[in-house]
């Protein structure tokens, strides 16, 4: 039996919205790319004219298409909650560009609209899809690390003035929602949060150390504690030149482990268990897999909106420090 493709809109069709279109495009499973929007007609106009496919003369129109079951939405991050509201109130799926939003409240507001449509959710987040990261969520969830007691997250990277002056919208508080932490770190602050579960407090110093003519932090050291008792410390930066690998360790009573990049740079258990071969993945694509499963089989995505929603309470609680020198709990 074969089943009709689901028909996707993409809508924003920027730096990442061209790899969503590439991406629906060469999509090997049961999806189909039907048409695109932006917010300028004529960008949307040019991007089907080179990928081969069809513009809708505006997100409205493509949002009332009846031939569409599901967008990607890939606009900048403070206009997240009113597209997502809008396409699950107009009964389409979303696939959602991090972050979910740049607030909790525009979170909430996202959730509420899930709810009341049944449709499916997801937001990008695809270190999560990383056979390393798989295997590390399973081996902490099977307790083979014992009790975790601390982690460490260093996203140390450089964005030069150029890519932050190459939109309007980058480094602001209003559309971009932060810096270093709610642009780049929100994908190792989900991850963290996925690997070792809630956080009760949340303390942080951060800056503009580096760039002008933005408003947000460049640079931002964090310390947590998780409602198990382990604590976290987390720093994310894009002042740093260079393009660091990210790490990220885990350490427990009986075992640790530390990944560069995803590759394991030291990896010890009390039990002497080793690590498995990974095969590389395509983490793009086992996102895209993975929504398109969840809206098949009526099953929750990877990742879901709350836990989404988390990333951006950790975030909003770590600015809140930032400001007020005091530690925060997150909402
Ligand atoms: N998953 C990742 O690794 C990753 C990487 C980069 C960006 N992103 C996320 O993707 C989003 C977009 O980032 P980008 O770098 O592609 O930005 P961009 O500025 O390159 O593109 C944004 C596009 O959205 C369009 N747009 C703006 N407002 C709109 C509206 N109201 N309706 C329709 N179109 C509108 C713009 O015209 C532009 O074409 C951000 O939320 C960002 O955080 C995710």
């Amino acid at each position: 039996m074969t089943t009709a493709p689901l028909r996707f809109g993409v809508i924003g069709v920027g730096v990442i919205g061209r790899q969503h279109v590439q991406r629906l495009l060469s999509y090997p499973g049961d999806a189909a790319l039907v048409a695109i929007a932006d917010m300028s007609a004529d960008a949307a106009r040019a991007v089907a004219g080179e990928y081969g496919t069809t513009a809708a003369e505006s997100v409205d129109d493509l949002l009332a298409r009846d031939d569409i079951d599901a967008v990607v939405i890939a606009i900048p991050s403070g206009l997240h909650a009113d597209m997502a509201v809008a396409a699950l109130d107009a009964g389409k799926h979303v696939l959602l560009e991090k972050p979910i939003d740049v607030t909790v409240d525009a979170a909430d507001r996202i959730i509420a609209a899930e709810e009341r449509s049944g449709k499916v959710l997801t937001v990008v987040s695809q270190r999560r899809f990383a056979p390393e990261n798989s295997f590390l969520h399973s081996a902490i969830r099977s307790g083979d690390f014992g009790r975790i007691t601390s982690a460490n997250i260093e996203i140390a990277l450089w964005r030069s003035q150029e890519y932050y002056d190459s939109g309007s919208w980058r480094g602001t508080w209003k559309l971009d929602g932060g810096g270093a932490l709610m642009n780049q770190g929100v994908h190792m602050v989900d991850l963290i949060l996925w690997l070792l579960g809630d956080v009760e407090e949340v303390h942080a110093y951060g800056g503009l150390l580096a760039h002008e003519r933005i408003e947000v932090e460049d640079t931002i050291a964090i310390t947590a504690r998780f409602a198990s008792g382990a604590v976290l410390t987390f720093l994310a930066s894009t002042a740093s030149y260079g393009d660091f690998p990210i790490r990220v360790a885990v350490m427990g009573d009986a075992g640790a482990a530390v990944t560069l990049d995803e590759r394991f740079s030291h990896f010890r258990l009390e039990s002497g268990a080793d690590l498995p071969d990974f095969e590389p993945v395509d983490v793009g694509l086992a996102g895209l897999d993975d929504f398109v499963n969840a809206v098949r089989g009526g099953r929750s995505p990877l990742i879901t909106s709350r836990e989404a929603r988390a990333a951006v309470a950790f975030i909003e609680a770590a600015y809140e420090s930032m400001r007020t020198g005091q530690p925060v709990t997150p909402r």
